[in-house]
């Protein structure tokens, strides 16, 4: 991989290429990106936890958000679309919960699985091997767009945190890009001018941080939400990640960004160790994803932090009362503790957030 990375890097003029293009190799290399590879990421025998991997009852509750609201836009032969969708697991528990809860509608629902990855596609594949309704699979969200336009749901769960980013930086000149180049120890960054789009992008922010201060910039998620709303003809798009609104992700207090790299379960900050092995990921600017959201046609209807969301759609009923006395085996136990987990504000809980858009729903 890093050999692949050199190559590209010493046929460039300037010997050197932008972080989100180092980024996009490192995870998305068609043969060697660390999300490409045969190899387990979500889970105990992979780098990282999500909440989808906690417990199936995170799917159960998203899977009665996506049912109410269904039936408040009168919905009634849906589309259920999942992008990101990793192991499957969630779509699979989503799909047993609707079954179980509506079998009226999970006879007449179709599924999409809208997924980057080969692995994680194959995955999915065989955890929804069950289900024999229709199903369909894509490997971008532009490539389903032009395929399909459907009425339903489109929901993600840390799918834009995993997009490549670029990094800039300021200093007493003013913002410039991080850059990776070759050094003598092996990959190294240095700044330089912006690319013309990040340069734009930038100017009509108009940041006032202070000398020193890194921000990363995702410029891919304006095509992301003109295809998502491409995709969708009627209904909600729910987007769950770790992020934040401008105003507290470009502060000050995060002086370093929010880049985070993740391997076998160890969180660190440097994207230039274990690369094509290791995750990286940044927080999602939820203002931007309602900005681009609307201009693309989404209109903002819901946002508010995980814990509170899953709670107003059952969570704590979801919990269940029992006698047992060893948390090694009991399943009430494991039940309820994952039910914690998912909505503890100092973790899971506090650290997400879900968006939720509509189109063609309110006049
Ligand atoms: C951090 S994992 C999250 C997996 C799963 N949603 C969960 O919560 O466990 C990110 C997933 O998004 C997929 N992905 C990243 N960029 C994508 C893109 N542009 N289109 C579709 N899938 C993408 C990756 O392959 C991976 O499966």
């Amino acid at each position: 991989m890093i050999e692949l990375i050199r190559e590209e890097i010493e046929s460039q003029p300037g010997k050197a290429i932008t972080f989100a293009r180092f980024m996009e190799l490192a995870l998305y290399h068609d043969t060697h990106g660390y999300y490409m590879v045969e190899q387990p990421k979500v889970g105990k025998a992979g780098d990282f936890y999500t909440s989808a991997s906690v417990h199936p009852v995170f799917a159960e509750t998203i899977a009665d958000a996506v049912l109410a609201l269904w039936e408040e836009a009168d919905i009634t032969s849906p589309v259920l679309v999942e992008i990101g969708g990793g192991t499957g697991a969630v779509c699979r528990h989503m799909l047993e919960r609707i079954r179980a809860c509506k079998p009226e509608i999970y006879k007449e629902l179709t599924v999409i699985l809208i997924e980057a990855s080969p692995y994680h596609r194959k995955m999915q594949q065989e955890a929804l091997q069950w289900h024999e309704g229709p199903k369909r699979w894509y490997s971008s969200v532009n490539e389903a767009a032009k395929q399909e336009k459907i009425e339903g749901v489109i929901f993600s769960n840390e799918w834009l945190d995993a997009f490549p980013v670029h990094i800039v930086e300021k200093n007493k000149s003013g913002w410039q890009e991080v850059w990776v180049r070759v050094g003598e120890d092996g990959l190294e960054e240095c700044l330089g001018e912006m690319t013309p789009a990040l340069g734009e992008y930038l100017r009509g922010l108009n940041l006032k941080l202070p000398i020193g201060m890194r921000i990363e910039i995702n410029l891919a998620m304006e095509q992301a939400a003109q295809d998502v709303s491409c995709l969708l003809k009627k209904g909600f798009v729910i987007t769950i990640d770790y992020g934040d609104l401008q105003e507290e992700l470009y502060h000050p207090s995060r002086k370093n960004g929010t880049l985070m790299c993740y391997h076998r379960h160890q969180a660190h900050t440097n994207p230039y160790l274990n690369i094509g092995e290791q995750d990286l990921t940044t927080h999602v600017n939820f203002s931007a994803w309602k900005e681009y959201g609307e201009k693309a046609g989404l209109q903002e209807i819901g946002y508010m932090r995980q814990d509170r969301f899953l709670m107003r759609n059952g969570l704590l009923h979801k919990a269940v009362a029992h006698m047992d006395r060893d948390p090694f085996t009991s399943v009430a136990m494991k039940r309820n503790r994952a039910i914690q987990q998912l909505i503890d504000p100092a973790g899971l809980g506090g650290r997400f957030w879900v968006m939720v858009q509509g189109k063609g729903i309110r006049e």
